[in-house]
């Protein structure tokens, strides 16, 4: 039985691949890259191409049961299921082809990485390891006063942040679904329960790019606040933090 040219050079190419892929993958333990898998079949693919039409008459029956599937009569109900197939086929792979992918990257993102020991920001140095919340002492001293302060971190939070972080702080804001990383949900005891105020402060007022490199390589929408808030309505939104979500700051006295 003679094997038909088309189904000789489909599976001289299939063949080659198979060779390919088995030799990288198996022999040497090693993921071929596309790009470079891509480049051998080309070559491939034109050799055959250049030996299965080396004259008319293999030309020709390479080329015959194509032409059949295309002019014959008899032939009316393969043609119209392979005329619906491919363009199907093509279609689904361009489709997953370009689909945008949530996929995780290779590497980990470090959530909460270590802060720097000291952090500049509004033209002054500030050492985190001892920095507290100008405004944390009223909540003894004048809850008045400090209750104010939190209605007004509540003001600053409801103007710049919930857009993010969602107006219950649980990193469900309108903006949210297109954020990779995903702003973070305060109300996890994950997050805000588990760090510092000075954190939350050089957090705040660095942002996404104040991150260290352990952070990427995913980038944080997380703006610099810096630029947009004062030093004062940071803190207060700290408070506010906190106040809402029913948590307290980790200190340094409970180390
Ligand atoms: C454009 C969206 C966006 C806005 C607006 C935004 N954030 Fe964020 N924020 C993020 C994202 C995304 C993350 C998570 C990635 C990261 O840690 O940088 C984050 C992380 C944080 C963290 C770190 C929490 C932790 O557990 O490490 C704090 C604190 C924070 N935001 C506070 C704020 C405050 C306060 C505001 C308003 C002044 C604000 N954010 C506004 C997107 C936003």
């Amino acid at each position: 039985m003679k094997i038909p040219r088309l189904l000789q050079a489909i599976l001289v190419l299939a063949g080659v691949y198979g060779g390919f892929v088995l030799v990288f993958d198996v022999i040497l333990e090693q993921v071929i890259p596309s790009s470079l898998l891509n480049m051998y079949m080309f070559f491939v693919v034109a050799g055959t191409y250049m030996v299965f039409t080396f004259n008319e008459e293999s030309t020709e029956e390479i080329v015959a049961p194509i032409k059949a599937l295309v002019e014959d009569p008899s032939k009316k109900m393969m043609r119209n299921v392979v005329f619906l197939v491919v363009p199907l086929f093509f279609g689904w792979f361009t489709f997953q082809q370009m689909k945008p992918s949530f996929e995780a990257p290779l590497e980990l993102r470090t959530i909460h990485p270590a802060p720097p020991s000291a952090v500049k920001v509004y033209g002054k140095r500030y050492n985190l390891l001892t920095l507290e919340n100008p405004f944390r002492k009223f909540e003894k001293e004048d809850p008045e006063k400090f209750a104010e302060l939190v209605r007004q971190g509540g003001a600053v939070y409801i103007k710049n942040c919930q857009y993010c972080h969602g107006d219950k702080l649980d990193g469900k804001g309108p903006y949210a679904q297109g954020l990779n990383p995903v702003p973070l949900n305060f109300q996890d005891i994950g997050t805000i329960a588990q760090l510092q105020e000075a954190y939350l402060f050089w957090r705040i007022t660095t942002g996404g790019p104040g991150l260290p490199k352990e952070a990427t390589p995913w980038l944080s929408a997380m703006p610099v606040w810096e630029n947009f808030l004062s030093e004062d309505e940071v803190w207060k939104v700290i408070l506010f933090l906190y106040d809402y979500t029913g948590y307290s700051p980790r200190s340094w006295e409970h180390e």
